[in-house]
């Protein structure tokens, strides 16, 4: 299939030819005329063209490479050379669809003036070589890892051999991550095997396997189909990367920082566009992975504006637009964009109004060619702040002019995943900017938005819906995510990831009851439900209702393969029952299973600490404290190892970090009231024991405590009203009760 430039380009190419027919003449002619013109000498291959062409085409012009010819020697150069004027002059090579001056890519493919302009005058001067021993060295391709051996390459389970002609195919392979721990991505590449037949590939994470759920006995020679549907899991985990591979682009690197994350039981989807090569060939892909030890600083996000419910073209239209608008709901900055049609997008834009009013483009591209899709990053991010409207209006031609046009004559065409059918979809990398430190993920408030700008346009889109509710759990506006999840029941009662989440939200609420009600109901309604019977048993942990909740975590255990999560909940049941041996070989299969584990780190730490083994305690939470810093319980329990062991002042100083990431939380001011009484800072002690109380008012050593303090310090109406307080809450209470005489035999 041609398109427009390509045509044009033969043309001018083809006038090129007649010009160069009486060869030596034009050419002598032509150089003396520059010579004269401006005194400077005619552009040569080796001083001049070379590192052009070395630069900006050798990358697909090369032996296997993706273009269709080399251009590595002079003697290809030469062939080539009135065509390789003609598509640089009319820009149609490189490939580079994106206008000038609508967005600041890195990475530009598109020549500059200098160099079509270097490259035209070299052509019509004959194309002299120079002297041929200045011609920089050629870059060496040799179809391998550009980047080394990677860390990890996954294969292709089963070969897939493509027929020697018919339509384009796009197929799924899918290549389960072989790990038992995470790691980071930093770069990728993929080795098709056969370049000749792979146009691009798209690539998804499937977090819980659910492709080769889906496809037993097919997915190992992998599935056919254009776009897939994976399932996301249940947190909220959103798409953060471009993993966009084309052969022109070896190696996908992420910007520093910025790795993507492949758990164990991940499947990597390889969606694979392949085009007929003439003759059958067989695909074995590898996919090579290289590690970083470090996670991710940034987490950024993909998100779309699309508007494919209004797709419905119809045959013959010429400019049939689309349109949509999502307002950004913090500040952000733009790292890379994403526009996909399929063959009728003609005229793509994209673009941004600041609340000030300003205009921002963020693509246009005038002649869309999905051949030449690809990933547009910025130079430098584009900070687009809060209230920022961001639009797309993509036109298409569905007229016998377009010459992508798949139908002759045009039929009508509707939005679908077939290549045949449409598609609109602008999709952004988002990194979120200026967002609270200790608040939720910034990136729930995109989702949010994003989400509720999707079910405006598709109120019944169910997938969308549990998006909304998930992002709004996340960000604990828990009544508003239980109305969600409420309409989406309507519709499918006994959906048991609904279920599950509207457990969840109603546990955030407070609503421990209903919680428990839809987890059982997530339970009965069939599937294994592995995550409503963990929250189950969880909630019934968290209830202290042990006994029940041991015989659903052992119940989990029998349904589900058990994870670290499952025996760690196991061992704190356990723990709770009393049973510390028991409880510490459930933590230590945790640990087997993820030695991060902080819930186990903590858990046995906290075993060992009651059976007086300070050492080994924290040799455990200083693991637990590194993996995760913002483990409050991890930070209190290493204070009670150093408050152990003597060290008041690194004890004062876990309890002082674990009271930053849990201000409200009475039992970690207390303890710090306590430690600052024992060095003697009263006031301080007083103030924390204060700050507890407020925050749970019906403690009555908490009192008792304050009154001892009050006493100390000579504050002695207060000290008694205090004392007062913890024998109303419990007149029992022996201590106070003394404290009490004490203060009253004192005479004051
Ligand atoms: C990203 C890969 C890529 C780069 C970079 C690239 N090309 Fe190409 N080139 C192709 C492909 C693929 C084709 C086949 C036509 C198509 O699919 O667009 C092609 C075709 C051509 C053609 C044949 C056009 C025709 O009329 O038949 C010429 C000439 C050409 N390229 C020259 C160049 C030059 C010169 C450069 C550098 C200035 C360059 N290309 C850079 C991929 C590339």
């Amino acid at each position: 299939m041609k398109n427009r430039a390509y045509l044009a380009a033969a043309v001018l190419a083809a006038v090129s030819f007649a010009f160069l027919q009486s060869a030596h003449v034009a050419a002598v002619h032509a150089a003396q005329s520059a010579q004269a013109d401006s005194a400077k000498p005619a552009p040569t291959w080796s001083h001049d063209i070379a590192p052009i062409v070395y630069r900006r085409c050798a990358s697909c012009h090369h032996p296997g490479g993706a273009g269709p010819f080399s251009l590595l020697t002079y003697a290809d150069a030469r062939r080539w050379g009135p065509q390789v004027m003609a598509v640089t002059q009319s820009h149609f090579m490189p490939p580079w669809l994106p206008e000038p001056g609508y967005g600041d890519f890195a990475d530009v493919r598109r020549l500059s003036d200098h160099e079509t302009e270097l490259i035209r005058d070299w052509v019509k001067a004959g194309m002299a070589e120079g002297d041929a021993a200045q011609t920089p060295a050629p870059p060496h391709f040799d179809g391998g890892w550009v980047m080394g051996k990677p860390d990890l390459i996954l294969k292709v389970e089963r070969p897939y051999t493509l027929g020697a002609s018919g339509t384009d195919v796009f197929r799924n392979f899918i290549l389960p991550y072989p790990l038992a721990e995470t790691h980071y991505i930093k770069a990728m590449q993929i080795l098709p095997g056969t370049p000749q037949i792979v146009h691009h590939a798209n690539i998804t994470i499937d977090r819980t396997g659910s492709m080769r759920r889906q496809n037993p006995a097919t997915w190992r020679e992998g599935v056919t189909g254009m776009e897939m549907y994976v399932d996301a899991g249940n947190k909220f985990d959103p798409d953060s990367h471009f993993l966009f591979w084309k052969p022109d682009s070896p190696a996908l690197v992420e910007p520093k920082g910025m790795p993507w994350r492949l758990d164990p039981g991940n499947d990597l989807i390889l969606n694979m566009h392949l085009k007929p090569s003439g003759k059958p060939e067989t695909l074995d892909a590898q996919v090579g992975l290289y590690f970083v030890d470090t996670g991710p600083t940034s987490q950024p996000m993909l998100i779309s504006l699309e508007r494919d419910d209004k797709l419905d073209i119809p045959a013959g239209a010429k400019d049939f637009v689309v349109t949509d608008e999502l307002t950004l709901p913090i500040d952000v900055e733009v790292l890379g964009v994403y526009p996909h049609a399929h063959y009728l997008g003609h005229d793509m834009q994209g673009w941004a109004v600041l609340p000030s009013g300003e205009k921002k483009w963020l693509i246009w591209i005038r002649d869309w060619d999905i051949d030449r899709q690809s990933i547009y990053r910025y130079r430098e991010p584009l900070m687009l702040p809060k209230g920022t409207v961001l639009h797309m209006r993509y036109s298409y031609d569905n007229s016998a002019g377009n010459v992508h046009n798949p139908h002759a004559p045009p039929v009508r065409v509707r939005a679908g995943n077939r290549s045949e059918d449409e598609m609109g979809h602008l999709w952004l990398q988002l990194l979120p900017a200026h967002a609270d430190a200790g608040g939720p993920d910034p990136r729930l408030a995109l989702e949010e938005a994003w989400m509720r700008s999707r079910v405006s346009k598709t109120p019944n889109d169910d997938v969308s819906l549990y998006n909304l509710g998930t992002a709004l759990a996340g960000e604990r506006k828990f009544d508003e995510a239980v109305r969600v999840y409420r309409g989406i029941l309507r519709q499918t009662p006994h959906d048991a990831r609904t279920l599950t989440s509207l457990g969840v939200a109603l546990d955030g609420e407070g609503d421990l009851r209903g919680a428990e009600e839809q987890f059982r109901a997530a339970v009965s309604a069939g599937a294994p439900a592995c995550d409503a019977r963990f929250d189950l048993a969880n909630l019934e942990l968290r209830q202290q209702k042990v006994k029940n909740a041991e015989m659903d975590f052992r119940a989990l255990m029998a349904a589900c393969t058990p994870d670290a999560e499952t025996h760690a909940g196991l061992a704190a049941t356990l723990a709770n029952e009393g049973r510390s041996d028991d409880a510490a070989s459930e933590f230590g299969e945790a640990l087997k299973l993820a030695p991060d584990n902080e819930a186990a780190l903590v858990g046995i730490a906290s075993i060992e600490l009651d059976g007086n083994r300070a050492d080994a305690a924290m040799e455990h939470l200083k693991h637990a404290v590194d993996v995760d810093g913002s483990s409050a319980d991890a930070h209190e329990e290493l204070a009670r190892a150093y408050a152990m062991t003597g060290d008041q002042q690194k004890a004062l100083e876990e309890l002082r970090s674990a009271a930053r990431l849990k201000p409200d939380d009475a039992q970690v001011h207390s303890a710090l009231s306590q430690v600052l009484a024992a060095q003697g800072d009263l006031a301080s002690a007083i103030e924390e024991q204060r700050t507890a109380l407020r925050l749970a008012e019906n403690d009555p050593d908490g009192w008792n405590n304050l009154g001892v303090m009050l006493l100390r310090s000579g504050k002695t109406v207060e000290a008694k009203a205090a004392l007062e307080r913890a024998l109303h809450l419990q007149p029992d209470h022996a201590a106070a009760r003394a404290n009490l005489e004490r203060l009253k035999n004192s005479g004051r």
